[in-house]
C-alpha cells in the first residue's frame, strides 16, 4: 500500500495506462482487459489489473492536473515498480492543422507549471517522451493506417485562463494541444528512469472552437487504446 493508492505488493503490473478520469479507467478495464481485478478505490480514483491479449495490463485514474497525476505517478514508480507508463488523455488543439478526434503523440512537453521550477530551482528541464514508447506506438498506429501526429504539447495549470488567448504563444513556439498532465509524466519517468508516453485525442479546438460529439469521441478513443495497449504489451 502506498498513501493513496491501495494495491498490494505486486498488485500493479509494469506496464499501465494513465487515464485522468477514473470512470474512464473502469471503462478500460470492462472494456479493454480480460479479468481486471480493482486495486484501488481511495478518492475513488479507480485503479484495475488485468491482461490485454494474455500479458499483464494496468489501468489507473490520475486526476486532472500536475499535482494530482504526480502523486499517483510517483506512488507507481517508487512503490510499485511501474516501468511503463502510457497515459490516455483528452487534448485541445492549438495548431491549425491538429483537427477534431486527430491522435497525437507527445514528443516532449512545455508547461506553465510550477512544478518543475519548484523542483529545479529555477532551472528549465526538458521533459520528453520514451523514445521506444513512442517509436512503437507510432509504428503500430501507422501500421493500422491511422496518421498520428507527432510534435510537442503544452501541459498547462490552468484550463481557465485569465487570457483566453494565452495558447498563442505556444502555438507561435509550433505546440500541437494543450493539456494538463505530460510535462509531470516525462519529468518523473526521467527521474526514477521508467519509460513515459503520452496518447492523445483531440476533444476541442481553441481555434475553431469546435469540439466532438460523445460518439466521435468513443471512435477515436477506441483507436488511441489500442495504439495505447499494443504499445504497453510491447516490451
Ligand atoms: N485545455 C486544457 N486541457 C485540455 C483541454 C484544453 O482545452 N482539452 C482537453 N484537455
Amino acid at each position: 500500500m502506498s498513501i493513496h493508492i491501495a494495491a498490494p505488493a505486486g498488485g500493479v503490473a509494469e506496464s499501465i495506462l494513465l487515464p485522468g478520469d477514473p470512470l474512464r479507467a473502469k471503462f478500460i478495464a470492462e472494456t479493454f482487459l480480460e479479468k481486471p481485478v480493482q486495486y484501488n478505490t481511495v478518492r475513488n480514483m479507480f485503479g484495475y489489473t488485468g491482461t490485454y491479449k494474455g500479458k499483464p495490463v494496468s489501468v489507473q485514474g490520475t486526476g486532472m492536473g500536475i499535482p494530482s497525476i504526480s502523486i499517483y505517478v510517483n506512488e507507481l514508480f517508487r512503490d510499485y515498480g511501474v516501468k511503463r507508463a502510457i497515459r490516455v488523455g483528452t487534448a485541445g488543439s492549438i495548431l491549425a492543422d491538429i483537427h477534431l478526434r486527430d491522435l497525437v503523440i507527445a514528443m516532449a512537453a512545455s508547461t506553465d507549471s510550477g512544478a518543475n521550477p519548484i523542483r529545479f530551482g529555477g532551472r528549465s528541464f526538458a521533459p520528453a517522451a520514451s523514445f521506444t514508447l513512442l517509436k512503437t506506438a507510432f509504428d503500430i498506429a501507422v501500421a493500422k493506417g491511422w496518421t498520428p501526429k507527432v510534435g510537442t504539447v503544452v501541459s498547462s495549470d490552468m484550463f481557465y485562463t485569465e487570457d483566453p488567448e494565452e495558447w498563442r504563444l505556444w502555438s507561435k513556439f509550433g505546440c500541437l494541444a494543450v493539456e494538463m498532465e505530460t510535462a509531470e509524466l516525462y519529468t518523473l519517468a526521467a527521474k526514477y528512469r521508467r519509460e513515459a508516453l503520452a496518447l492523445l485525442t483531440i476533444s476541442d479546438s481553441l481555434i475553431s472552437h469546435g469540439s466532438t460529439s460523445a460518439e466521435e469521441r468513443q471512435t477515436a478513443f477506441t483507436q488511441m487504446m489500442e495504439v495505447a495497449l499494443e504499445t504497453a504489451i510491447s516490451a
